[in-house]
């Protein structure tokens, strides 16, 4: 289970994340919707290790507070940043294998272009190269390959093709199945009711909503502050 009590975090002297408390438990799929600046990514990094901040956070029985990004991510946490982060010189392959689990066995890379069969394809390519759509392919099978415990992805359909949202949907859907606490950020309200147990809502650096999409689709005030456009609705874009 990730436990977190209290996290705040600012950014000089600008409060970002104001005393943010949330749990994911195995096996489940949050999303975190809010409009542009509210905060999520500055959650996620935090939540990573990624930028300062007060508060506790917990994963399994392990305190993650004051461990650095590269000790959370051996704990179990995987992570897909907002900017891609694929090693731009390096070939596809290579930037998956570099994000392999020690000790973990090659199959996972065949799991990954299974997957994504277009990586497959462009398995030799430099991640440099890439188009945008690929290289967020490439971030999230870089972040499966550490078998994360614990899936925090920030934005990973941002700027896809349908058909790409749908195999990416497809597998946080199976991460889930398999046991897999996942955290995700997410502007594209028919991902969010098709796949998540749970939403909660940001609004200025703190936590406005948590309960289910339809809970949050009844306040159409919250909404109305705290979403852009219109209140959720089932099937929209
Ligand atoms: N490195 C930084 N230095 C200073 N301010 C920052 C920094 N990163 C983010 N901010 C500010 O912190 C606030 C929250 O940013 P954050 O990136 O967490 O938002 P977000 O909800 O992910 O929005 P989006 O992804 O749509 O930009 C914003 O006002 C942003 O301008
Ligand atoms: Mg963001």
């Amino acid at each position: 289970m990730l436990k977190v009590l209290s996290l705040s975090a600012a950014y000089d002297a600008q409060a970002v994340l104001r005393q943010v408390s949330l749990q994911v438990a195995p096996g489940e799929l949050v999303a975190v919707l809010g409009r542009n600046g509210s905060g999520r990514s500055t959650l996620a990094k935090a939540l990573m290790g990624l930028v300062p901040a007060t508060g506790q956070v917990s994963w399994q029985q392990h305190e993650l507070a004051g461990l650095a990004s590269h000790h959370r991510a051996r704990l179990g946490l995987g992570y897909v940043p907002e900017s891609r982060d694929a090693f731009a010189s390096l070939s596809v392959h290579h930037n998956l294998s570099l994000g392999l689990k020690a000790g973990a066995s090659e199959a996972l890379l065949a799991q990954a272009y299974d997957l994504f069969p277009a990586l497959k394809k462009r398995q030799h390519t430099p991640a440099g190269v890439l188009s945008g759509g690929e290289q967020q392919m490439l971030s999230l099978a870089r972040a499966l390959m550490g078998q994360p415990g614990l899936l925090i992805a920030d934005e990973p359909c941002e700027g896809l093709a349908p058909q790409l949202v749908e195999v990416v949907g497809q597998a946080l859907a199976g991460l889930r199945a398999q046991g897999v606490a996942v955290l995700l950020i997410e502007q594209k309200l028919t991902l969010v009711h098709a796949l998540a147990d749970r939403v909660l809502l940001m609004g200025r650096g703190e936590i406005v909503f948590d309960g289910s999409a339809a809970a949050l689709q009844a306040q159409a005030q919250l909404c109305q502050q705290w979403l852009d456009g219109p209140a959720l609705k089932q099937g929209q874009p």
